[in-house]
């Protein structure tokens, strides 16, 4: 198993990903709402590119049980039901119901990354959990991190490392290139205080200036759901 790692959407085009095995990655806070969604109910994620297409894609083939999520700057987008606070996809809100969802980064790595044999979204709160399957399908492995407008995030490279960490295996021979090298040792080096790194983050303090100091707590709790989001048909599911 050979594992990679993306420190940012811009090293790579659509074109890349195809017929690979892709964990996307957006700590702050895309990847943590969207595990959080599926983990209390939501039938699926389904992730934009634009604001625009979530408005055309919401009013048309999904009905009444589709909401509109996600954020510009930080905050929610007019019109839209839902912020990407994980604390909004409450099982009232979400149970049984299809998210349109639009992020500044997040969102649109995945959809950069659909053309994956097999996609996966990972944050801290699924991180057991996703890389025993990620482990049990013995594949090359691309960790793509959603950065920050396409500039690297210490976040989301640390939780890169950290997946890679659990992905070593003795008794497997996992080749590991200067990239998940480099994700392992900020992991090494960032990685034991994982609250304490987010708000110390670019993106952890913006956070924390606009009001979501709360959010950084639920993104950084390791393990607490093992829901891993699969991409399939145009929208994140639970992976079965
Ligand atoms: C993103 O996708 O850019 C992030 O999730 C931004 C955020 O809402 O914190």
């Amino acid at each position: 198993m050979r594992l990679d790692v993306l420190f940012s959407p811009v090293q790579a085009d659509e074109l890349f990903f195809t017929g690979k095995t892709t964990v996307v990655i957006d700590v702050l806070r895309a990847s943590s709402t969207i595990i959080t969604a599926l983990t209390n109910g939501a039938k699926e994620i389904v992730p934009v590119g634009t604001v625009e297409f979530a408005v055309k894609v919401s009013g048309g083939i999904f009905g009444g049980q589709t909401l509109l999520g996600g954020e510009r700057n930080t905050k929610k987008i007019e019109g839209f039901a839902l912020g990407n606070s994980p604390s909004e996809y409450t099982n009232e809100i979400v149970n049984g119901k299809s998210i349109v969802f639009y992020s500044t980064n997040g969102s649109r790595a995945i959809v950069k990354a659909k053309y994956s044999a097999n996609l996966f979204i990972c944050s801290f709160n699924n991180m057991e959990s996703l890389a025993r399957h990620i482990k049990s399908l013995n594949e090359d492995v691309v960790i793509l991190c959603s950065g920050n407008n396409n500039f690297f995030s210490l976040e989301d490279s640390v939780c890169a490392g950290m997946l890679v960490c659990e992905l070593i295996d003795e008794s497997k021979k996992v080749e590991l290139t200067d990239a998940s090298k480099s994700a392992l040792a900020l992991f090494k080096s960032f990685g034991k205080n994982i609250l304490k790194l987010l708000r110390e983050t670019d993106h952890g303090q913006i956070l924390v200036t606009n009001g979501f100091e709360d959010d950084l707590k639920a993104c950084a709790e390791i393990d607490s759901t093992d829901v891993i989001p699969f991409y399939s048909g145009n929208a994140l599911k639970v992976l079965k």
